[in-house]
C-alpha cells in the first residue's frame, strides 16, 4: 500500500466552483469551524468562470408580472415534467434572495439607470428574468464567492484530485486524494462530505468545457460508493458552440447573443427557426433550437465549417461591447471575426448534464453524510435545463447543502480511519503505477464514440454500437499504467479520470437505450414521440460486476404550483423533430 498523509476535518467539500464555495460559506456561517475545500484546479478558476449569460430570479424588475411560480412552471415545462417539482419550487422561491445576496456581497450585475437590476431574455422563459454581468456572469460570481471564502478564512487546497470516497457501512468517512503539488497521497477523514464536482459533458469530444473539467468525477465517485445516479441520458447540447478554428471547436457562444437579438440563418440566408418554432424563434428552448440547427446542417444548409450563422450585427458596437464583451473578444482572438460586422458560425456542443447523483431535497445521498450539489446532481432540471438556472442552482442549493452538512457533522462522532479502511483505495492507485499503455488515446477514443453515437440524435443501432465499443475500451483499460511519481503528474490524473469516465459512459448509454421515447434533450430518431408511460426517472446503480437500471416515478405536483403548471402546459407546444 502506498504511503499517505492523513488530515482530519468536519466538512470536506470536493469541488471549488460556485456550488462548492457557496456550500463552504453556508457551512461556516452555520457555525462549522473545520471546513476544507478541495479544488482540482487553481483557486477561482473552476468551470463556473465559463458560465457566461446570467443567473435567473423572478425579480420582476423588467416584467413585473413575473413570479417564482411562473419561473418554476417554465422550468418544469421545459424539463418535460420529469424534474422533482419540490426541488424546482425551492430553486425558484429562493432565487430572488440568492441574487440579492450576491449583489450585497458586491456582484456587479448590470443595472438600469434608475438602479433596477437589468434582466435579459433567455430561451423559453416567459419573462425577462436573467441577471448578468456582461457575458461573464459566472466569473463575476466566482470573484465574489472567492472573496467571501477568503474573508471567512476557509481552508482551500488547490491541485487536489479525489480518486475514491471512503465509507463504512452506510456512513461516509472521508476521501482518498492525490495532492499533485506535493506528490503525496492524502486521506481526508471527514464527518460530512460534499460533492460539488460539476457535470459530465466532457464525456464528449465536442464540449463547452475545458480539458480538465466536467469529466463526471463526482458522479463516478458516488456511483463507485454505491449511490444511484439518475437520468444520465439527459445531456444538454447547447445550440451554439464555435465551429472553427479547430482549437475553438465547441467553445460556448452564449445564449445571451440570441437574448440580445441575435438571429440564426442557414447558408441560404434563411431565418430557419420560422420553420421550427415561429412563436419563439431563436428564443425557443435549447433542446429544440439545437435540433433545429442540427436538422439544417443535415439537410445541407450548413456553412463551410459545418455550422449555421448567428448574426448580431443589428446591434450597435457600443451595445455589443456593453452586453457581450467576451463574445466580441472571443471571436476576434480565436476566429479573427468582428461580430459587430460579421456573422458567427455556430453548431451544437455538449454543454450541461441534467442527470447526475440521486439526492434528497436537502442534497443528501443514500450514504449518510455524503451530499452532492450543483451540476453533479440530477432531477432539478428534468430533461432540459433553462439557460440561467445552473448558476442559480449552485447558489441556492450550495447554501442548503452547506447548512445540512453542518447538521450532520454536529451529530457525528467521527471515528478515526484505520489503514484497512483506506487500503483498497490506495492499492488501486498503486495498481495504476508503472509502465504500460497511456490513457490519453483511450480517453480521446471514448469521447469520440460518445459524440458520434450518443449525441444529439440517437437510435438503437448507434447506442448498441457505442456500448460494444465502450466495453471493449473498458477491457483495454487494464493495460494503462503511469510512470513517474505523483508530483505534477497530469497523466495520472487523466488515467484516474478516464477509468471513471468509461464506467459513466456505459451507464449513460444504457440509460439512453432504456428510454425508448424522445423527451427534452434525449431525442431518439427511432422513438420520436414523447410517451406518458416514460414520465419517469431512470436510476442507474453499480453492482459487483454490472450496472442495473430501474424506473422511479416522478412526484405528482401539488400545492401552489399546480395552477401555474396547468397554465404552462396549456402554453406548451410539444413539437419535436419529425
Ligand atoms: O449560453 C449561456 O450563456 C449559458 C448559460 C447557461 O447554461 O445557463
Amino acid at each position: 500500500m502506498a504511503d499517505y498523509d492523513t488530515v482530519g476535518t468536519d466538512i470536506l467539500i470536493i469541488g471549488s466552483g460556485a456550488a462548492g464555495l457557496r456550500a463552504a460559506i453556508a457551512a461556516h456561517d452555520a457555525g462549522a469551524k473545520n471546513i476544507i475545500v478541495l479544488g482540482k484546479c487553481r483557486r477561482g478558476d473552476a468551470h463556473t468562470v465559463l458560465a457566461t449569460g446570467g443567473i435567473n430570479a423572478a425579480l420582476g424588475t423588467m416584467d413585473p408580472r413575473d413570479s417564482w411560480k411562473v419561473h418554476a412552471a417554465d422550468t418544469l415545462k421545459e424539463g418535460w415534467f420529469i424534474a422533482d417539482y419540490r426541488a424546482v419550487e425551492t430553486l425558484c422561491r429562493n432565487a430572488p434572495d440568492a441574487v440579492n445576496e450576491l449583489v450585497r456581497w458586491g456582484a456587479r450585475f448590470h443595472k438600469e439607470k434608475d438602479g433596477r437590476l437589468t434582466q435579459r431574455f433567455f430561451g423559453a422563459h416567459t419573462y425577462r428574468r436573467t441577471c448578468f454581468y456582461g457575458d461573464q456572469t459566472g466569473k463575476e460570481i466566482m470573484r465574489v464567492l472567492v472573496k467571501e471564502v477568503g474573508k471567512r478564512k476557509i481552508r482551500f487546497l488547490e491541485d487536489m484530485f479525489v480518486f475514491s470516497l471512503i465509507k463504512s457501512g452506510s456512513e461516509i468517512r472521508g476521501a482518498a486524494t492525490i495532492d499533485f503539488k506535493s506528490g503525496r497521497a492524502v486521506v481526508f477523514e471527514a464527518k460530512a462530505v460534499v460533492l460539488a464536482t460539476g457535470g459530465y459533458s466532457k464525456l464528449y469530444s465536442r464540449s463547452s468545457s475545458r480539458g480538465y473539467e466536467n469529466h463526471g468525477d463526482g458522479a463516478a465517485l458516488a456511483f463507485d460508493a454505491g449511490v444511484s445516479l439518475v437520468d444520465l441520458e439527459m445531456v444538454q447540447f447547447h445550440p451554439t458552440g464555435m465551429v472553427y478554428p479547430k482549437r475553438a471547436l465547441g467553445v460556448l457562444v452564449t445564449e445571451a447573443v440570441r437574448g440580445e437579438g441575435g438571429i440564426l440563418l442557414n447558408s441560404r440566408g434563411e431565418r430557419f427557426m420560422k420553420k421550427y418554432d415561429s412563436a419563439r424563434m431563436e428564443l425557443g428552448p435549447r433542446d429544440e433550437v439545437a435540433r433545429s440547427i442540427y436538422s439544417e446542417i443535415k439537410a445541407g444548409n450548413g456553412t463551410k465549417h459545418g455550422g449555421v450563422y448567428l448574426d448580431i450585427t443589428s446591434l450597435t458596437k457600443a451595445k455589443i461591447l456593453d452586453r457581450l464583451p467576451k463574445m466580441y473578444h472571443q471571436f476576434k482572438t480565436l476566429a479573427h471575426i468582428d461580430i459587430t460586422k460579421e456573422r458567427m458560425e455556430v453548431a451544437p456542443t455538449a454543454h450541461y448534464t441534467m442527470g447526475g447523483i440521486d439526492v434528497s431535497l436537502n442534497g443528501e445521498t443514500e450514504i449518510n453524510g455524503l451530499y452532492a450539489v450543483g451540476e453533479a446532481v440530477g432531477q432539478i432540471h428534468g430533461a432540459n435545463r433553462l439557460g440561467g438556472n445552473s448558476l442559480l442552482e449552485t447558489i441556492v442549493y450550495g447554501k442548503i447543502v452547506g447548512e445540512s452538512a453542518v447538521d450532520t457533522a454536529r451529530n457525528t462522532q467521527g471515528a478515526g480511519l484505520s489503514r484497512s479502511d483506506v487500503e483498497p483505495a490506495l492499492d488501486y492507485l498503486n495498481s495504476l503505477t508503472g509502465k504500460g499503455a497511456s490513457p490519453e488515446g483511450m480517453r480521446a477514443r471514448l469521447q469520440e464514440i460518445m459524440w458520434k453515437r450518443v449525441g444529439l440524435v440517437r437510435n438503437e443501432k448507434e447506442l448498441r454500437a457505442a456500448l460494444v465499443e465502450i466495453r471493449k475500451l473498458k477491457k483495454e483499460f487494464f493495460r494503462v499504467r503511469v510512470a513517474g511519481g505523483l508530483k505534477g503528474n497530469g497523466r495520472m490524473r487523466v488515467a484516474l479520470e478516464t477509468a471513471k469516465m468509461i464506467e459513466l459512459c456505459e451507464a449513460v448509454v444504457m440509460s439512453a437505450m432504456m428510454r425508448r421515447e424522445s423527451r427534452g434533450a434525449h431525442f431518439r430518431s427511432d422513438y420520436p414521440e414523447v410517451r406518458d408511460s416514460w414520465r419517469v426517472n431512470i436510476l442507474a446503480r453499480k453492482g459487483k460486476s454490472s450496472i442495473s437500471l430501474t424506473k422511479k416515478g416522478v412526484p405528482t405536483v401539488s400545492g401552489e404550483l399546480r395552477q401555474s403548471i396547468k397554465a404552462a402546459k396549456e402554453r406548451a407546444a410539444h413539437k419535436l423533430l419529425e
